[in-house]
C-alpha cells in the first residue's frame, strides 16, 4: 500500500496545467533542533510530500512547466558516505532522477547557481512565503534580480502568487490512493482507542494509557502519533491540549481521548470520553448524551452540496438546547447562540480538514460570506464538545454553575468522508453509544 510513483507525476502535471508559464518552488520542511546537536524526528512538508514523495529535509522541488528541456527539477542533498554512516541514508542526486522521476536533480549547494535558468522564462513564480525566512529570503533575492534585468530581456516573473491557492484545492479531494492510507491511519487510531477503553481502569495514570495507544500506532506500523495525544482525567478534560498525562485516574473520572494515528503520512484524529470505573454519574451521562446528540445530528448535515458551516451550526444548536434542558443556560435560544453565551462551555469549532496534515490544508470560506461547499473526496473531523471547568465564568446574565456539574469535559470526535450521495464515517469502529462506554 502506498502512493504509487506514477500518481506523484499525475499531481505535478495537474499542478503544471494550472501554473502556465509560471515557475512553481517548493521548499522541503527545516530540521528542528531538540537540544544541542540531536534533533527531532524529520517531518517533511505536506506540499512538498505530496509533490514528490520524498523525504529529505534540504531538498526544493521545481515545477517548470514552460521550460524546454526540465519541467521538474529537484535538488537534493549530495551523497557523502562519511555524513550518511552518522545521519542516515541520502537519495543523492543521481538517485533522485530515477526514483522519483525528475528530469533533472542536483546538489542543493547548486541552487543559486541553477534555479535562474528555471525562473528567467516564468511569467510569474508560485511560492508560498513560509516560516524558513532564510529561505523566503534566497527566492525573493533571486525575483528581485530578475526584475532588475527584465527590461534588457524583456522576459521573466513579473509577480508571486502563492501556491496555496493552486495546490491545496487538489490536496482536499483525496484520491483512491489515499483514501486507502486514510483508511489505514483511521483503523489504526480506532484500534488503539478501542485498546484503551479496555485497558483503562481506576488506579492507572493517564500516561500508562498513552504507552497503550501509541504503542499500538507502532505495532500496526504507523509512524506514530499524528498529534500529542491527549489522555485527560477528570478536570483535565476540560483543558483542550491537555498532554501532561501524568495523573493517576479515579473512580468517578471522565477520561477524554484524543489520539489519533500518521500512517504513512496521512493521519487519524480521533476522540472519545467515558467512565473510567464503567459507569457514568448522572452529571456526566446528561452532558455525555448531549455531545453524542449533537455529534450525530452534526455528522447528518455533512453531506455534499452543503455549506461547511452547517454542520458546525448544527452541533452548536443541539449543545445550547441540551445545556438549556439542564438549566446551566437560560433565556432565548436565538440570542444564546447570536451572542455566542454557549462559549463558557465550547469554545472551539466543530472540526477541521483532515488528511495529509491534521488541520489539513484548504480554506473554509470562499469569501466573506460564503463558506466552501462539500464535495465528494473530502474529508473533516466532527467532534463537539462539552466543558464545563471548575472555576467556569458563565457568559454575562447566564446563572453560575452548580459545583455537581465542574469538571466535566466530554468531546465526541470521528472522522467523515464525503461521499457522492452522503457521508462514510472512517472511524465507526471505535463505539460511542452509552452503553457501550459503559461496558
Ligand atoms: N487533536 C487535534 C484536533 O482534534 O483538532
Ligand atoms: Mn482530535
Ligand atoms: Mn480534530
Amino acid at each position: 500500500m502506498g502512493i504509487e510513483q506514477t500518481e506523484y507525476r499525475q499531481r505535478r502535471e495537474k499542478l503544471m496545467e494550472k501554473i502556465g508559464n509560471g515557475t512553481a518552488i517548493f521548499c522541503s520542511a527545516p530540521t528542528a533542533v531538540m537540544h544541542n546537536d540531536v534533533g527531532y524526528i524529520y517531518r517533511q512538508h505536506s506540499d512538498f510530500f505530496y509533490l514528490t514523495g520524498f523525504n529529505e529535509s534540504e531538498a526544493v522541488a521545481v515545477l517548470a512547466p514552460h521550460h524546454k528541456e526540465h519541467r521538474f527539477i529537484l535538488f537534493v542533498q549530495p551523497k557523502d558516505p562519511e555524513k550518511e554512516t552518522w545521519t542516515g541514508y541520502r537519495v543523492g542526486a543521481d538517485a533522485a532522477k530515477e526514483e522519483y522521476g525528475a528530469d533533472e536533480a542536483y546538489p542543493i549547494t547548486e541552487l543559486d547557481e541553477k534555479l535562474p535558468q528555471y525562473l528567467e522564462g516564468a511569467d510569474r513564480i508560485y511560492y508560498h512565503l513560509g516560516r524558513d525566512e532564510a529561505f523566503n529570503e534566497k527566492v525573493l533575492s533571486h525575483w528581485k534580480r530578475l526584475i532588475l534585468t527584465y527590461p534588457k530581456r524583456g522576459t521573466g516573473p513579473v509577480a508571486i502568487e502563492d501556491t496555496n491557492f493552486v495546490l491545496h484545492p487538489m490536496r482536499q479531494i483525496k484520491s483512491p490512493a489515499e483514501l486507502e492510507m486514510m483508511r489505514k491511519a483511521t483503523a489504526i487510531s480506532a484500534a488503539a482507542h478501542n485498546r484503551a477503553r479496555e485497558f483503562a481502569t481506576p488506579g492507572k495514570y493517564e500516561y500508562q494509557v498513552q504507552a497503550e495507544i501509541e504503542h499500538t500506532f507502532r505495532l500496526e506500523g504507523g509512524m506514530g502519533p499524528a498529534y500529542p495525544s491527549i489522555v485527560a482525567s477528570g478536570a483535565n478534560a476540560c483543558i483542550l491540549h491537555y498532554i501532561e498525562n501524568d495523573r493517576q485516574m479515579q473512580e468517578n473520572d471522565l477520561l477524554l481521548i484524543d489520539a489519533g494515528c500518521c500512517y504513512g503520512y496521512y493521519n487519524g484524529d480521533i476522540t472519545r470520553t467515558f467512565p473510567v470505573g464503567g459507569k457514568f454519574t448522572p452529571e456526566q451521562k446528561a452532558i455525555y448524551e448531549i455531545v453524542l446528540e449533537a455529534q450525530s445530528k452534526a455528522i447528518e448535515a455533512v453531506r455534499p452540496g452543503k455549506a461547511y458551516n452547517e454542520y458546525h451550526d448544527t452541533a452548536v444548536r443541539v449543545l445550547v438546547e441540551g445545556l438549556m434542558n439542564l438549566g446551566l443556560l437560560v433565556g432565548d435560544i436565538e440570542e444564546i447562540i447570536k451572542e455566542e453565551k454557549y462559549k463558557p462551555f465550547y469554545m472551539h469549532k466543530t472540526g477541521h480538514w483532515l488528511g495529509l496534515d491534521v488541520h489539513d490544508a484548504g480554506t473554509y470560506k470562499n469569501s466573506e460570506d460564503s463558506w466552501q461547499i462539500l464535495q465528494p473526496g473530502h474529508i473533516l473531523t466532527v467532534e463537539p464538545g462539552i466543558y464545563i471547568a471548575p472555576d467556569i465564568k458563565p457568559a454575562e446574565g447566564q446563572p453560575e454553575i452548580p459545583e455537581k456539574w465542574r469538571g466535566i469535559g466530554v468531546r465526541i470526535e470521528d472522522d467523515v468522508l464525503i461521499t457522492v450521495d452522503g457521508n462514510e464515517v472512517l472511524t465507526s469502529m471505535v463505539p460511542k453509544s452509552v452503553e457501550e462506554m459503559e461496558s
